[in-house]
């Protein structure tokens, strides 16, 4: 299969003038109705905001609404302000995969399932689960040409070759089964399942803000775009998955890049988070501008705290990344929080927690007595489980305090952020872009896919003098 991007390149000696609306795979633009081949990724706790959903779908690209660690209310207050104000215009809802909370990740499917949300980042996965492939085969028909249509598309986002190749497969059978013994899918609706992909779109997700692998795009895309022309040949799906890419994408050159490596999109989220419509704050927004592509690292992530699981952190003008990687460090090596010498969880205590252990306990089960019960049962059977629980206070809060821009609080703000950052300030500086008032997302999207478009147009003019 030829890479889609080729498709912005001439065909005759006379050299195409390469344009944003050009660049991509335009099967991409048509299907979700978009003028340009460029994705705002999710961000969570409605960082992705629905501003920027709405501001990026009315430029003629496509958002994801930030659903990640909020409340079910307000995921379905982002669903219906997003209907109200965009109906079928092109928007899309993140589900993110929750180990430590399966019922959420079921109960969030399911409200996308209820209130017809059409389009959703899938994120996070290791492995597919039941509400997703129950999201994606639900409604499963077969049009006039007998052929299988989804009613729900999934834009799965993965840095792992082996999870990209479970979203890029049919569904499989066992949770099919599952599907038609609960009477959520008929054998007919089953049997149209194994003719496509769970899903359509797979973003790979090279080095970026938030959760990652750390793979260099340049490495990952070919990876994934390889594996996509290997299963299409195995399963000759009638419209063949898409590859697109994020991760590190800040620049038009960054962007002009991927598409060249044949991305039928390009996704972004670092730099989304500086612009003025992000549910962040002020004061992060100038902290992001400021930042430069070595100012990054890699921090323990709260949702996945116990595994070791790391998210890629802004580490200029903040201690979070030494004091969450501190926790992570007591918690490996003491069993309970009775355990801890006072010798070490006095400055935590001081610095970190500004309240006793046991306040923050006390604080953490009434939280758990009302979202998920039994995480206080266990803590309250295993000490380690109880000490993870009252860590991860501290790391939630962390990100709490940035996004409200909490001053008394600024040392231990937790904002995720990529290099894309850096290189984004770089490429900004002279421009209006390099003040954080001017960064409008929509603008931002823009400039980048010019910028990108006339890499393309001087590179297809050297080729063809
Ligand atoms: C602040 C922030 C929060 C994020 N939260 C989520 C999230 O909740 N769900 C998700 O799928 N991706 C999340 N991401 C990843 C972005 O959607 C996107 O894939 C990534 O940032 C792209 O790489 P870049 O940061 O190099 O642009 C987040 C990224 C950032 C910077």
């Amino acid at each position: 299969m030829a890479p889609s991007s080729l498709s912005a390149l001439p065909s005759t000696t006379e050299p195409r003038k390469v344009t944003p609306e050009s660049l991509g795979d335009p099967s991409f633009r048509r299907d979700y109705g978009l003028k340009y081949a460029y994705v705002s990724g999710a961000m969570a706790n409605g960082i992705a905001s629905c501003e920027i959903v709405e501001a990026m779908s009315r430029a003629g690209f496509l958002g994801f609404f930030g659903a990640a660690g909020l409340p079910l209310e307000t995921v379905a207050r982002a669903i219906d302000r997003l209907q109200a104000s965009l109906g079928d215009a092109p928007h899309g809802f993140n589900l993110i995969h929750s180990p430590n909370e399966p019922d959420l990740e079921a109960a969030v499917a399911d409200l996308y399932l209820k209130r017809k949300v059409r389009t959703v980042e899938a994120s996070a996965y290791l492995d597919l689960t039941l509400p997703i492939v129950r999201y994606r085969l639900s409604g499963i028909s077969r049009n006039g040409a007998g052929e299988a249509v989804a009613a729900n598309r999934v834009v799965a986002k993965v840095s792992r070759v082996e999870v990209a190749q479970k979203f890029l497969s049919p569904a499989p059978r066992a949770m099919v089964d599952e599907l038609v013994r609960r009477g959520e899918l008929t054998t007919q609706q089953a049997e149209l399942a194994g003719r496509i992909p769970v899903a359509q779109d797979l973003t790979a997700e090279a080095d970026s803000g938030g959760h990652t692998d750390n793979r260099p795009l340049v490495t990952l895309l070919p990876t994934m775009l390889a594996l996509r022309d290997r299963l299409q040949k195995e399963y000759g799906y009638v419209q063949p998955p898409r590859v697109g890419a994020a991760g590190g994408i800040g620049t038009p050159a960054a962007a002009a890049g991927a598409f060249l490596m044949g991305a039928a999109y390009v996704l972004t989220g670092s730099v989304n988070q500086a612009c003025l419509e992000s549910g962040s704050s002020d004061v992060v927004r100038k902290m992001l501008a400021e930042a430069g592509q070595a100012d990054t690292a890699m921090a323990p992530a709260a949702d996945m705290f116990e595994m070791g699981v790391k998210v890629q952190i802004l580490k200029r003008g903040t201690m979070f990344a030494m004091r969450a990687a501190k926790l992570y460090d007591v918690y490996r090596n003491y069993d309970s929080l009775e355990a801890i010498p006072a010798g070490v969880k006095q400055p935590l205590e001081r610095d970190l927690f500004r309240a006793s252990l046991a306040e923050i306990w006390d604080q953490t089960r009434d939280y758990f007595l009302k979202r998920d019960p039994r995480q206080v049962e266990r803590a309250e059977r295993e000490p380690k489980h109880k000490m993870a629980l009252v860590f991860r206070w501290y790391l939630g809060q962390a990100s709490r305090w940035a996004n409200a821009g909490e001053p008394s609080r600024q040392l231990d703000y937790q904002v995720w952020c990529g290099p894309a950052m850096g290189a984004f300030n770089e490429w900004a500086k002279g421009t209006p872009f390099e003040r954080p008032e001017n960064r409008k997302v929509a603008d931002v999207a823009l400039a980048i896919l010019e910028g990108a478009a006339q890499i393309t147009s001087d590179y297809v003019a050297k080729l063809s003098t």
